[in-house]
């Protein structure tokens, strides 16, 4: 995977070429005190400037329980104030309501499917900026884009092409995950399919297998292939509940994309795949793309985003990383071990007293 498909994938470069098939949307640059914010470690204070939500989040140093906890040794702790864009906030709004009110928000590249936990409503459905902050500022897909977006390409040597970073918000659809596959495309042709959510079994996945695939096939051959600028890339689609076909996503051809079902090493090995191995097809039986799905309850997995819940303060925490949050933590103990010894002395003034 070459940098430059990297590029080819951001999601300003595809949608226009694309934007009849796919989820109608809205693409914002992304002003720079804004990446830094979303970058800056310290502050998980969500900005509240839109008033479409009151909602704070804090981190421990400077939770509600601030006032109780006494600072014995530090009288210069501050609190820590959101920073605001007013600008900003304003065209996000405008865009959100352009949309229906209710959005699925990304960056260039990724959505931050590793936080939807973090938000109240478990979800990735926003209605204002401090939704999407909330998101962002928890979520390492977010932090990678913004970081290190070409980590695993194979020409690390060459200078980075440079990115404007951008906010993109896609107006919110329920979708089935039933209904979501993943496309593998090498040369132009569409080599292998996927289902997306490969922790679950779907009955009618199972039930309607051919019609899934000949579908899936008739959209690749009529809109996408040749259309895009390279001739490698993953495609992500939605089957809807009438059978009609939407492109979801565009993603690099190369390990930064999950290959679910598959392998990177069969994707990229020239051999023809196999479907689903437990079925005993081989790959000379099947014409077209191998077509992959959870067969059974008994194979059903865990979600993948399931790793990502802990929360970030004790990755830190454990790990040394932050020795800020280390210092903050410590005096959060202290201070609890003494209203401990104050509630244990209390306790033994109560003890003699009722002697
Ligand atoms: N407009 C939308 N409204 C509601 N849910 C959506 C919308 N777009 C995508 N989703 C859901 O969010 C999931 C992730 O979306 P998307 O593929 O755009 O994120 P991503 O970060 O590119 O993921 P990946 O890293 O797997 O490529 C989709 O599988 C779909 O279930
Ligand atoms: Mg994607």
């Amino acid at each position: 995977m070459k940098k430059e498909q990297v590029v080819h994938c951001q999601f300003s470069v595809w949608y226009p070429i694309f934007k009849k098939l796919t989820i109608k949307s809205l693409i914002l640059p992304l002003p720079q005190n804004v990446i830094d914010y979303l970058l800056d470690d310290g502050t998980l204070v969500v900005s509240g400037s839109d008033h479409n939500t009151q909602r704070t989040q804090t981190n421990s140093s400077d939770s509600d329980g601030e006032e109780d906890i006494q600072w014995s040794d530090d009288e210069t702790t501050t609190t820590v104030t959101a920073p605001e864009f007013p600008e900003f906030t304003c065209k996000v709004l405008e865009a959100i309501n352009a949309l229906g009110g209710r959005v699925f928000p990304k960056l260039n590249w990724s959505a931050p499917r590793d936080a939807n936990w973090i938000a109240l409503n478990s979800s990735l459905q926003c209605q204002s900026l401090s939704d999407i902050f909330l998101l962002f500022k928890s979520s390492d897909f977010i932090t990678h884009d913004l970081t290190q977006p070409f980590v695993q390409c194979s020409d690390l040597d060459s200078p980075d092409p440079v990115i404007n970073y951008e906010l993109v918000l896609r107006k919110w659809s329920e979708l089935i995950p039933g209904g979501e596959f993943r496309c593998f495309v090498k040369e132009n042709k569409l080599i292998g399919i996927s289902q997306r959510d490969y922790t679950q079994y779907y009955q009618h996945v199972c039930v309607q297998e051919q019609q899934i695939c000949q579908a899936i096939q008739d959209f690749f051959s009529q809109h996408i292939q040749y259309n895009f600028l390279d001739e490698d890339f993953v495609l992500d689609v939605y089957r809807d509940s009438r059978g009609k076909v939407w492109l979801i996503d565009l993603n690099p051809f190369g390990e930064v994309t999950d290959s679910l079902l598959f392998t990177w090493d069969e994707l990229t090995s020239g051999n023809s795949l196999s479907a689903n191995q437990d079925e005993g097809e081989t790959a000379q039986q099947q014409e077209g793309p191998a077509f992959r799905y959870t067969t059974s309850e008994v194979t059903v997995q865990p979600s993948p985003c399931l790793s990502y819940r802990i929360p970030r303060d004790f990755v830190d925490l454990s790990t040394g990383e932050d020795a800020y949050k280390l210092i903050d933590f410590l005096k959060l103990k202290r201070s609890q071990q003494e209203d401990g010894e104050e509630e244990e002395e209390e306790e033994e003034e109560e003890e003699e007293a009722r002697q």
